[in-house]
């Protein structure tokens, strides 16, 4: 089954051809990185924008890489949400346009469910059943899945996600945009244990989390002791450096410690690492050795970087688990920023 996946959630015009769910035929994403840049954050506005300019590229592009055309393809995915609406709306739009032009069934896509079906593309094996540990610039969730297309919450965020807890510190320090793979790189220079951050405890037994608590004491600790954000193309000090490496490093502990308490709650037999943050080479480092070394029968698993941060493919993949070529043009089909999985 040949699957066309659109993405259009937050900052990425994306499109991907995947074949099966799992043999990635062509995965193109035009990112927004140069709009938003010098906002620091995305504007969500001018992403709708560029999601206009960019989606009739993209799709082409996806086709074209791949050497096939719309009459090769078994029927369209597209993400539905959670995400900005304007940017979402672009990509339910146009694959509802193709689709009822070209008379092929569209699926819509949880954008979450499409994270962790990009574990599935590398990995067709995995084992139920799963913990995910969803982790990028807009969500951080613990979701278990007992067997396929069957999710259930164990924790979110009860306030900022982790991948914007780490762009909004580099935004303050001068950095760059976006923030996590900067302070992923800059880490490597720095000495984690030179702040100490305490993680917050929930009382009411929930394994939520919150970051937001290290955003205030990182800032706090920057206005007392004088740090100054690094000028613009300058050198970056060595107190940034540690106090990255050390605010990196509390963000890891909570994802870690969360994780473990849920792994003893419900036993899963693979753990999925997956989301932008995922890419964060600390973190999968720790989660090989923490999960994987201590219990020799669960299996740690995240995807390629290219597969990590949102792109078109694991929406392809998810769809590609529930399309039935069969299936009728649904146009009522509409966007939602706040689409829940579960
Ligand atoms: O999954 P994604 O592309 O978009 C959302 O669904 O949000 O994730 C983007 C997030 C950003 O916050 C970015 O800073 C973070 O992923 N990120 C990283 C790394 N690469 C991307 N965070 C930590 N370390 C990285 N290497
Ligand atoms: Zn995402």
């Amino acid at each position: 089954m040949l699957v066309l996946g659109i993405e259009s959630s937050c900052d990425e015009t994306a499109a991907a051809l995947v074949e099966d769910g799992r043999v990635v035929l062509s995965n193109v994403v035009a990112s927004q990185i140069k709009t938003h840049k010098s906002f620091g954050g995305v504007v969500p506005e001018l992403a709708s924008r560029e999601h206009l300019r960019n989606i009739g590229y993209v799709v082409w592009k996806a086709f074209d890489d791949a050497g096939k055309t719309h009459r090769d393809i078994d029927g369209i995915a597209v993400t539905q949400g959670p995400g900005l609406i304007g940017s979402l709306l672009v990509g339910v739009s146009f694959a509802k346009a193709l689709a009822y032009s070209v008379k092929k069934p569209l699926v819509p896509v949880n954008h979450i469910e499409g994270h962790i079906f990009s574990a599935f593309i590398e990995n067709p094996g995995i084992e139920y059943p799963f913990l995910a540990l969803v982790v990028s610039g807009g969500h951080t969730s613990l979701i278990y899945s007992r067997e396929q297309g069957q999710y259930q919450s164990v924790a979110r965020a009860r306030d900022d996600a982790a991948g914007e807890a780490l762009d909004k510190l580099a935004k303050y320090l001068g950095l760059g945009y976006p923030g996590g793979p900067i302070i992923d790189k800059l880490s490597k220079e720095g000495d984690p244990r030179t702040f100490s951050f305490s993680i917050p405890k929930i009382s009411d037994g929930s394994l939520d989390f919150s970051f937001s608590g290290f955003k205030t004491a990182a800032l706090r600790h920057i206005q007392q002791t004088g740090i100054k954000p690094r000028r613009s193309g300058g050198k970056v000090s060595r107190v940034i450096l540690n106090l990255v490496a050390s605010y990196q490093q509390a963000i890891i502990n909570t994802l870690i410690s969360q994780t473990r308490k849920a792994v003893s709650r419900l036993h899963p037999r693979s753990i999925l690492l997956v989301g932008g943050v995922a890419c964060n080479s600390q973190l999968r480092l720790i989660f090989k050795e923490v999960f994987e070394k201590s219990d020799t029968a669960i299996r740690v698993y995240y995807p390629s970087p290219v597969l990590t941060t949102d792109n078109a493919a694991m929406i392809a993949a998810a769809g590609a688990s529930r399309l039935h070529p069969s299936s009728s043009l649904d146009l009522e089909l509409n966007a939602f920023a706040d689409l829940r999985l579960c």
